[in-house]
């Protein structure tokens, strides 16, 4: 039986009275599964990934991570907070709040200075980084002056540099050329064979299907419509105009 990564009990998340996000979510996710999480604008996708990411906690409700309860208390647990920021890494929506360093290589380098490697150790973990992502030439620039598509892969790349177990991917594919978009759901797949847990959050349906084996699709009321295998969800177009991921047939102009 593969290992339990996440389960969520009844999880709401409230940014301030009457600002719900989400609302009483049940969820359940093993090692090694790939898992879309589907949904139109404001349902709720980036607000999920920041409580899976530990970067919040809900307003109601339980979530575990890897068996442990994951809460505000167990966050400031030294011991338990850098293990579990060294196995689940997340990939924001917007890399410019994600990068920080002057160069790419130190941008790269941070994850796995934190972690406490030697210099060795961070230079041979920033050069495989930044081969598996072809960003070598890259590796002097500022991240702040790179196109979009490169901040993309610095980003992901600082994330991959912890090596986490875990992914969690805010719309990746958002505004890449369509060359970085093939690119970015090959590398994603590879993640994926290579046994890492991986939640996309995403609205872009052209590549939900080559990604993930399952789709959680949160409705405009922040609830979860639906979690089953991502064929399933793609077929039932009523659940898509419901959810407002896809609009109702003849209504193209
Ligand atoms: N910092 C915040 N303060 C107040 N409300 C917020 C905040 N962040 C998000 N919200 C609200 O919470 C709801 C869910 O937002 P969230 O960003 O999680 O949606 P999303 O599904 O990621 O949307 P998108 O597809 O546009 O990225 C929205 O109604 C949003 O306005
Ligand atoms: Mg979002």
């Amino acid at each position: 039986m593969p290992e339990i990564v996440y389960t969520l009990s009844r999880v709401s998340y409230e940014y301030g009275p009457g600002a719900p996000a989400l609302h009483g979510v049940d969820l359940t996710i093993a090692e090694g599964e790939s898992v879309a999480l589907l949904g139109a604008n404001a349902s709720g996708k980036t607000t999920l990934l920041r409580l899976l990411a530990g970067l919040a906690s809900p307003t109601a409700g339980a979530i575990t991570a890897f068996g442990a309860p994951l809460t505000p208390e167990s966050l400031r647990d030294r011991v338990f907070a850098a293990a579990f920021r060294r196995r689940v890494g997340f990939v924001f929506q917007n890399a410019d709040a994600q990068l920080f360093s002057p160069t790419v290589a130190a941008e790269i380098a941070f994850g796995p200075l934190q972690l406490g490697l030697d210099e060795a150790a961070v230079a041979a973990r920033v050069r495989d980084t930044m081969a598996l992502l072809g960003i070598e030439h890259l590796a002097e620039r500022a991240p702040f002056h790179l196109s979009g598509g490169e901040k993309r892969k610095v980003a992901i790349g600082s994330v991959l540099s912890l090596g986490p177990d875990v992914l969690l991917f805010d719309e990746p594919t958002t505004g890449l050329d369509p060359r970085s978009r093939g690119w970015l759901v090959r590398f994603l797949r590879a993640l994926r064979e290579a046994g890492k847990t991986i939640v996309t959050a995403t609205h872009d349906l052209d590549i939900v299907g080559r990604l993930a084996d399952r789709a959680v699709v949160l409705g405009e009321d922040h609830r979860v419509w639906s979690d089953a295998p991502i064929g399933a969800v793609l077929a039932d177009h009523g659940l898509l105009v419901g959810t407002n991921l896809a609009e109702p047939r003849g209504s193209e102009p």
